[in-house]
Formats: C-alpha cells, sequence, structure tokens
C-alpha cells in the first residue's frame, strides 16, 4: 500500500483538499491502481472554529491524523513552526507522495520539509505534489506569490487548473512531462456540495428572503495590502458608499480584518456594511450564489463567482487567475475609492448567470490528479527509475 500524505493549514486549503481525499477512496474501491493510504495533516494555521473546524464538517473531511498546532504568528515564525512540527511527522510516517495544496504559508513550509527529507522509503524523498501550481500574479509584495513561486520550484508534479499555469511554468523552465493541466478541485467541491448550500437557511437568518429574494451585496477583505494600512482599507471603504445605498453589503470578517478594523477604529466607517462572523463553506457558497455582485480580494472567490456565474469586482490590481477576467465574470478594481465605485456600477449592469466553465472545472480534477499520481508512483518504483522522477 503506498502512503500519500496530504497537507492542508488554512482556510482555503480545506475545499481544494478534500476532494482528493474522497478520489482516494474511489481509486482504492474501483481497483485503478496500488491501493493509496491518505494521511491528512493539519498544521493549525487556521484554528478557530469558524475558520477550520467548520469546514471539516461541513466538506465532510475526516478527522486529520496529525494535527500541528502551530496557529499565528509572523511569517518566518509561522513558516518555521510548521518546518519543525511537521519534519518528525514526515519522518514517522514515511510517505511515498507527499501533496500539498494552493500558496499558504503551510504550502510552501511543508513541500520543503519533504523536499529535503531524504530518510524516506529506500532513501529517497517523496514525491512532491503541487495542487493549483502555476498560478502568478506577478506581484512578489504578495506572500501567497512567493509561496507559489518556491512550491513549484520543489515540486515534482505540478496539477494545474488554468492554460496561464502552463505557460507560466515553462516559462520557468519546469519540465512539460512534469506538468498537467488538470483542473480546479475547488469547483469539484462546490459541485459536489452546491445542492445542500442552496438548502441553507442563511438568507433567512439574514433577512435576505423574506418571502422574495432581496438584492444584496457579499463582500470579503483580508489581503495585508489592503487591510494592513489604515490609508487603504479606509479609501476601500469609502469606495463601497455608494453600494451600501442601493442595496445591502453583507461582510463576513476575517479574523485578520476584525483586528485592523479595532487597531484602527474603523467601527463607524463600517456601520454602513453588514458585518458578520466568518461563514462556514455551505452558508458562504449560498450567500455567493444568491449575491447581486460580490466585492472580494479573495483569490479563490474569483474563481467560484466565474464557475458560479456572479459578477465579482475584485479589489486588486493584479489578479494569478487570469481565466476569470477572461471569460468576464471578474474586473480587477484596483484599491482607489473611484475605481472601486466605477467597477461596481459597471458590474451591476452585467447580467449574472453561468457562463461556460474552464477547461477541467467540471467536478473530476480530483479524480485526473490521483490517476496521475498513482501512475508517478508506479513508474517511480521500478527498478530503472533511478531519481528520474524528482524532475
Ligand atoms: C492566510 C493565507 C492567505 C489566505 C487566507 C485565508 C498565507 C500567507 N496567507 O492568510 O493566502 O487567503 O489565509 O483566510 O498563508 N487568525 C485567527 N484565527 C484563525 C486563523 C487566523 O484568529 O483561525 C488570525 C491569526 O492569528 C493572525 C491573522 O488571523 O493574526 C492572520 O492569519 P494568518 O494565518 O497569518 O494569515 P491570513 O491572513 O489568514
Amino acid at each position: 500500500m503506498t502512503k500519500v500524505l496530504i497537507v492542508v493549514g488554512a482556510r482555503p486549503n480545506f475545499m481544494k483538499a478534500a476532494p482528493i481525499i474522497s478520489a482516494i477512496a474511489a481509486h482504492n474501491r474501483a481497483d485503478r491502481g496500488p491501493a493509496m493510504h491518505a494521511v491528512l495533516v493539519h498544521t493549525g494555521q487556521h484554528y478557530d472554529a469558524v475558520m477550520s473546524d467548520r469546514f471539516f464538517e461541513d466538506l465532510e473531511l475526516p478527522r486529520p491524523d496529525h494535527h500541528l498546532g502551530v496557529q499565528g504568528g509572523s511569517h518566518a515564525a509561522q513558516t518555521a513552526d510548521i518546518m519543525r512540527e511537521f519534519e518528525p511527522v514526515l519522518a514517522a510516517e514515511r510517505p511515498q507522495a507527499v501533496v500539498v495544496v494552493g500558496d499558504v504559508n503551510s504550502t510552501l513550509a511543508c513541500a520543503l520539509v519533504a523536499a529535503k527529507a531524504f530518510g524516506g522509503q529506500n532513501g529517497r524523498r517523496p514525491l512532491i505534489a503541487h495542487v493549483e501550481s502555476g498560478l502568478r500574479s506577478g506581484d512578489k509584495s504578495m506572500p501567497e506569490e512567493i509561496n507559489r513561486i518556491l512550491t513549484d520550484q520543489l515540486a515534482d508534479l505540478l496539477f494545474v487548473t488554468e492554460p496561464s499555469g502552463v505557460e507560466n511554468l515553462l516559462r520557468e523552465g519546469r519540465s512539460r512531462a512534469a506538468i498537467h493541466l488538470v483542473g480546479n478541485t475547488m469547483i469539484d467541491s462546490l459541485r459536489r456540495l452546491r445542492p445542500r448550500a442552496l438548502t441553507s437557511p442563511i438568507l433567512a437568518r439574514l433577512g435576505l428572503s423574506d418571502g422574495a429574494l432581496k438584492r444584496y451585496a457579499l463582500l470579503t477583505l483580508h489581503r495585508p495590502a489592503n487591510v494592513d494600512q489604515r490609508e487603504v482599507f479606509g479609501e476601500i471603504i469609502a469606495g463601497l458608499k455608494e453600494l451600501a445605498h442601493q442595496m445591502p453589503i453583507v461582510f463576513p470578517v476575517h479574523p485578520r480584518t476584525r483586528g485592523r478594523i479595532a487597531e484602527f477604529g474603523l467601527e463607524r466607517d463600517l456601520a454602513q456594511l453588514r458585518t458578520i462572523e466568518p461563514l462556514g463553506y455551505l452558508d458562504f457558497l449560498c450567500l455567493m450564489e444568491h449575491a447581486a455582485l460580490v466585492v472580494t480580494d479573495s483569490g479563490g472567490i474569483q474563481e467560484e463567482t466565474t464557475y458560479l456565474g456572479v459578477p465579482c469586482v475584485t479589489v486588486r490590481t493584479s489578479t494569478e487567475r487570469p481565466i476569470t477576467i477572461d471569460r468576464g465574470s471578474n474586473v480587477l478594481a484596483g484599491t482607489s475609492a473611484g475605481s472601486i465605485r466605477a467597477t461596481i456600477r459597471l458590474q451591476l449592469k452585467r447580467q449574472g448567470g453561468e457562463t461556460e466553465a474552464p477547461e477541467g472545472w467540471d467536478g473530476r480534477a480530483a479524480e485526473r490528479i490521483v490517476a496521475i499520481l498513482s501512475e508517478g508512483l508506479v513508474s517511480r518504483t521500478r527498478p530503472d527509475a533511478g531519481r528520474a522522477a524528482c524532475s
């Protein structure tokens, strides 16, 4: 039995990893190749019930086999703590493969430990697979961009969600054989759980569906570049004023953002918004699906709104997910009040409705990943395989 260790750490990882665990179970049931044993490691980067536990329930993720309990800290401290805690787990489990997803600090920290772990099976380090590989915003001031670039340099199997990722990896010198355009596992989760999300009581709970559905907008903000400086945060809020006069703006507040609101004394400026606690996966999906407009600085939400055909305004100057712009559902607004206001006006005129889904956003991305992973593991065990599998 081959052992595959799957790492999750922060909120956006959970919906990307859950389908892979299910696909491994399906691979074993259907006897599609040597059986795989999935071992789930949670670094603890996100630890609150609302940021983590709730997602395990909604996504029906199994309990982690290992919880590293790392929690917050500076980037250096958090990354170092994850590495320190992950190393003995890797040494004890001796997996044949390590799967990391997305672009958070947990992704890079665990990929780096695995890349240097030569004490594993036959003295070889595990195969490293990166899910959501190749995305590039071109903005190296984003911590996630650093995590993406470095993780992709370490990984052997590069699982890509959109064509731009393939081009980026080739430009960075990665071999074509390592790159696999498989689609989007986050959309696997969305497709699987959408019917349940539509039964969520969240709209009624927020008073958005008494009789008929009320028009409302949904807002998320958590990027350090947007919320860690008072002037930038204040400017973004000013850009939302006109929208707030037209419809309620529901704002589930991320812990980082909550901290900054208190620190900067922005509570009065936010009175125009409907601030609520962070939501679970199903409630958020339901709110996103029915929103007239989504305003966000999240990466994943740009993709989810593209799939759902909900107009999205991204409060950033760049995106690592250009397919969301090409499809027309997403527009970059920058962070000045004027451009946010203008982009919101533009997007409110757009008709919603489903757009054609990008290639591989079909609910079967994880199945393709597991098939390629299985093949990679089998070819690695051949006597002549040498270290070639680590391209
Ligand atoms: C992280 C990811 C980001 C992702 C986001 C989703 C990195 C570099 N950033 O950013 O890509 O989009 O998660 O949420 O990995 N906190 C809590 N409770 C929690 C989690 C965090 O209170 O459950 C607090 C932390 O203590 C810290 C702040 O929120 O003060 C930020 O957490 P952190 O994990 O450093 O990064 P995020 O901003 O959440």
